[in-house]
């Protein structure tokens, strides 16, 4: 553009110069018409500059377009019951799942087990053997691809979905914060709740003491443009979002990976003593990479390539099952009769 504005100047020169030497045009026209042209070389360059980012902004646009028209996989059915979930118990009856579009190997195969209200289930496994997806299934992320998962005795498919994602805490594997202020992350769940129930939320998850030491407190920004948090802070806000909302079903999905073993103890003493004082019976579903996190679950779930591989409390894993001696041994030495031996 600024090549073919300067060639029409030069031209005007050139021209307009010859035709006003032999008098067929004033000088006065000609200095006329390359003030416009020069006049006119700025909104044209404007506005082959903007041509960029409007391509670039028209590609966005489809994208963000097509997220907003995505159809979640899980839906609603009509006539869903209204029901809420009252205790907790979970369910799984042959449950198998396989990834949309990726059909030829399913993610869980034929999981059957029962989470009592109140008990804590432990999920324990090596890595992409299934964990994640296994708990992803309960809020219904996805929908099974056979068997049925109940809550309470009814099938989740069901029950009112916005009405089963109320009552099922969940902290996704990887935190997410948003930018604001602390209390406004763990208050997402519920927008409602007053600044002592923030506190009590954080602290039953062990993260009131690092909050009260930021600068500005509950009120410090984080995320974007805010003070940058650890893992196991970030995680800490976390469980204490889900903490809030007082859930029936609380999923941890190795929210405690960055926690060192004795703020994870202590994280678990105040969560059994929460659920005592709330009198409400939560159950826990707990993925774990470390056995030490999960020796004193009710059941303990060792998932192998997307199949229950052996279930059972730890004293009957340890006796039973080759591949938790294993993970056991590899994290806490020779397993034999002593806890506390183990421990140290
Ligand atoms: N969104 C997805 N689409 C397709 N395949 C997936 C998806 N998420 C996970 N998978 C596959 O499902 C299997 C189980 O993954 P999953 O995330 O449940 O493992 P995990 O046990 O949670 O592992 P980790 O301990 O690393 O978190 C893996 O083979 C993985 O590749
Ligand atoms: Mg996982």
């Amino acid at each position: 553009m600024l090549l073919i504005l300067n060639l029409a100047i030069v031209a005007a020169v050139w021209f307009g110069g010859a035709t006003a030497i032999t008098g067929g045009m004033s000088v006065g026209t000609v200095v006329a018409a390359i003030n416009y042209l020069s006049f006119a070389l700025f909104p044209i360059l404007m506005l082959t500059g903007m041509i960029g980012p409007v391509s670039a902004a028209d590609a966005s646009a489809s994208r963000i377009l097509e997220v907003l028209d995505a159809q979640p996989q899980a839906r609603q059915r009509p006539g869903a019951n209204q029901t809420r979930i009252t205790r907790g118990q979970i369910v799984f009856t042959d449950v198998s799942f396989s990834y949309p579009g990726n059909g030829a190997e399913p993610a869980l195969s034929n999981i059957s087990f029962v989470a009592e209200a109140g008990q804590t289930v432990a999920i324990v496994g090596a890595t992409g053997s299934g964990k994640s997806t296994l708990v992803h299934l309960i809020p219904r992320f996805y929908d099974v691809t056979a068997g049925r998962i109940t809550m309470d005795g009814s099938d989740i498919r069901e029950m009112d979905l916005p009405g089963l994602r109320r009552d099922i805490g969940m902290v996704l594997q990887e935190t997410v914060l948003f930018s604001g202020t602390v209390a406004d992350n763990i208050r997402y769940g519920r927008i409602s709740a007053s600044p002592d129930a923030v506190g009590e939320a954080a602290r039953v998850a062990q993260a009131d003491a690092f909050i009260r030491a930021l600068p500005q407190g509950y009120d410090t920004r984080v995320g974007q443009r805010g003070v940058t948090l650890s893992g196991g802070q970030r995680q800490r806000i976390a469980i204490a979002r889900a903490i809030l909302v007082q859930p029936k079903v609380l999923i941890l999905d190795d929210a405690t990976s960055a926690l060192d073993m004795e703020t994870e103890i202590r994280l678990q003493t105040a969560l059994d003593a929460f659920t005592h004082d709330t009198q409400t019976p939560m159950t826990r579903l707990i993925v774990a990479q470390r056995i030490s996190s999960v020796l004193t679950a009710d059941t303990i779930i060792v998932l192998d390539h997307g199949r229950v591989h052996a279930m059972g409390p730890h004293r009957q894993l340890l006796a039973q099952s080759a591949v938790y001696q294993d993970i056991y041994r590899s994290q806490l030495g020779e397993p034999d009769n002593s806890k506390e031996h183990a421990h140290g």
